[in-house]
């Protein structure tokens, strides 16, 4: 049973397995996203009836542009279903999204749909969605690197004003950005054992949990119990 006092702020998620699952069945690659989508659905659903504050997706990483074009516009083109049939619900539910990522250079279309949906859930109140998109965790400390680096040529800032605060806030998930504190439960479907370049500055210590379910077949009770794996680590952040 989930202790409800106990419910982390802040769960991300690598929804792992659409591909697997698509083959298993001898379906195209994009039928198993379209599967992961309903359950993407069914998770931030049940995020907000758990009363987590943030939810963080890993949708489509700096490196998912290597698969093939019909894939990548298969996303691209759930995304846009996903936001236009759903912005009606993530309003009446006060869910407000974020991006984390530059997704400047994605299809327009979906970027259309995407700000659309960003600017009519900015000003909601209840679960923080956010949709890491074209987001790399090493990309996104590069970029950090750079405006820091920026602001010292600019004479704004000195090397010693560098603390680890301020890197953080010029990262995706910072104060000048998306606004989201560290993770605490970092959940990975499929069985992969790996963080594949995602948020490797904020999980620094984050619990690390892993299913071996294809993320399509991720339910909600399969949710539940890595909060409750969760809620049986003992967080010490490096002390005794
Ligand atoms: C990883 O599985 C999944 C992705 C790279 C895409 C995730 C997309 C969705 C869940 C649906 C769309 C939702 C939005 C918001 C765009 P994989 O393809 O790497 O699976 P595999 O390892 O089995 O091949």
């Amino acid at each position: 049973m989930i202790d409800k006092t106990r419910i982390p702020a802040h769960v991300a998620i690598i929804m792992d397995g659409n591909g697997r699952w698509a083959k298993k069945r001898g379906l195209p690659r994009v039928a198993g996203h379209n599967a992961g989508m309903k359950t993407m659905k069914k998770i931030v659903d049940h995020s907000d009836k758990l009363g987590i504050q943030y939810l963080t997706v890993y949708a489509f990483s700096t490196e998912n542009w290597k698969r093939s074009a019909v894939e990548v516009s298969g996303i691209f083109k759930l995304l846009v279903t996903y936001v236009n049939s759903e912005l009606q619900e993530l309003i009446d539910n006060n869910v407000k999204v974020k991006v984390l990522g530059d997704y400047s250079s994605i299809p327009s279309d979906a970027k259309k749909s995407l700000e659309k949906t960003l600017e009519q859930t900015k000003e909601n109140t209840g679960l923080q969605f956010n949709i890491a998109l074209n987001y790399g965790g090493r990309d996104e400390i590069r970029r950090a690197v750079c405006d820091i680096g920026r602001d010292i040529q600019q004479g704004l800032l000195k090397p010693e004003d560098i603390t680890e605060e301020l890197i953080g806030n010029h990262l995706f998930t910072g104060n000048l950005h998306a606004d989201v504190p560290d993770p605490e439960l970092v959940i990975r479907t499929s069985g992969e054992l790996r963080l594949s370049n995602y948020l490797l500055w904020q999980t620094a210590y984050s619990e690390l949990v892993f299913a071996d379910v294809l993320w399509p077949d991720f339910t909600t009770e399969e949710y539940e119990k890595a909060i409750c794996e969760y809620q049986s680590r003992d967080r010490r952040f490096g002390g005794r």
